[in-house]
């Protein structure tokens, strides 16, 4: 089987754009792959989270992702700072990488731009921790998000790199992998755009109903339909992706239907809307409740899947000490 890894930054609590564009797919990956999924605590310091609430953040993205359906038994979940032998791989893959491709990175660019006071040096090597977190593995697949795409890149460049250096066949190159078929880009409910945390328009798998039911009551409409069979703005295309994901198709027929006609009305098509989001987040809510409530059970689960993750670290790191000269 393949081995597929890939880490989550802890940085809030997940929404319905997260859950149908990436989660989702990684829950159908955990029969398809050996996969190895992490909470990336270690990469978040790049911006100086507050001491108390480091684990914390772990905690609740543990609980949420073990909530939407990921199964430790399946896909084993590690905090990242639990395992320590990705940092002695990221000392050696530093040593190899240079200062100017990392400083051409865009997301490093952007991250310089955005806090001018604090561009430290965990920012510039960022890259290289995250190919540390896949090559310590050896895995050959990443699912992540496009604007991945630099830093896998780069990963890419970290495996090539020592494999010449050492005139090794070791490291595999780590092909990215959009979860393309499954995945969904989910809107905002501001009318444009797709939901996301900074852009302060999510439905959040954490959400109750009340709140659900308000966000999307106030989602951003137009003046209704025109013309019979027009096509529909993006602001009510957008409302109508809504219905393609949490509704049934019967559902979207009979808006669809109304719409056409010109006798569709907006306070209708949201009520079902909300009453749908409910019915697929609910029961994720509960969990997310139960799970965040059982914390033994979280470190337990967290502490089995750094088992897995030091196991196959380790294993790495002692060919990676006698590769570069080192007593492995
Ligand atoms: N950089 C990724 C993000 O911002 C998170 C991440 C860290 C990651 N290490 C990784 C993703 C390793 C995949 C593999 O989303």
């Amino acid at each position: 089987m393949e081995k597929v890894v890939s880490g989550i930054r802890p940085t809030g609590n997940l929404h319905l754009g997260n859950y149908f564009g990436a989660v989702k797919s990684f829950v159908e990956m955990q029969d398809k792959y050996e996969s190895l999924f992490f909470i990336a605590d270690w990469h978040s310091l790049t911006t100086r989270p507050k001491p108390e609430d480091i684990q914390n953040s772990a905690r609740i993205i543990l609980a949420e992702y073990l909530a939407c359906g990921i199964d430790p038994e399946k896909a084993p979940i590690y905090i990242q700072s639990d395992v320590k032998e990705t940092l002695e791989l990221y000392l050696f893959l530093n040593m190899n990488m240079y200062l100017g491709e990392l400083e051409r990175v865009t997301t490093f660019k952007e991250k310089a731009r955005k806090q001018p006071n604090n561009v430290n040096a965990g920012l510039l090597t960022y890259p290289t921790l995250m190919a540390a977190d896949i090559l310590q593995h050896r895995a050959e697949k990443v699912p992540v998000g496009k604007d991945q795409e630099q830093n896998m890149e780069m990963a890419r460049r970290c495996a090539r790199r020592f494999n010449n250096i050492y005139g090794v066949e070791f490291f595999p190159e780590p092909q990215s992998f959009y979860f393309n078929a499954t995945a969904l880009k989910v809107p905002g409910l501001d009318g444009s755009g797709k939901m996301g945390k900074s852009e302060g328009n999510c439905i959040y798998l954490h959400d109750d109903d009340k709140t659900i039911t308000k966000k999307v009551m106030k989602a951003v409409t137009d003046n209704g339909p025109q013309a019979m069979n027009s096509p529909k703005p993006e602001v009510i295309e957008n409302l109508f992706t809504f219905l393609k994901i949490c509704s049934t198709q019967d559902t979207y027929d009979f808006f669809n239907e109304k719409w056409n006609d010109c006798t569709l009305r907006y306070g209708d098509l949201k009520k079902q809307i909300a009453a749908d989001i409910c019915k697929t987040v609910a029961p994720i809510r509960e969990k997310i409740l139960e799970y965040s409530a059982d914390k033994e059970l979280l470190d337990r689960i967290a502490r089995q899947g750094a088992e897995v993750a030091r196991e196959s670290a380790t294993a790495t790191l002692r060919e990676v000490r006698r590769i570069i000269g080192f007593r492995p």
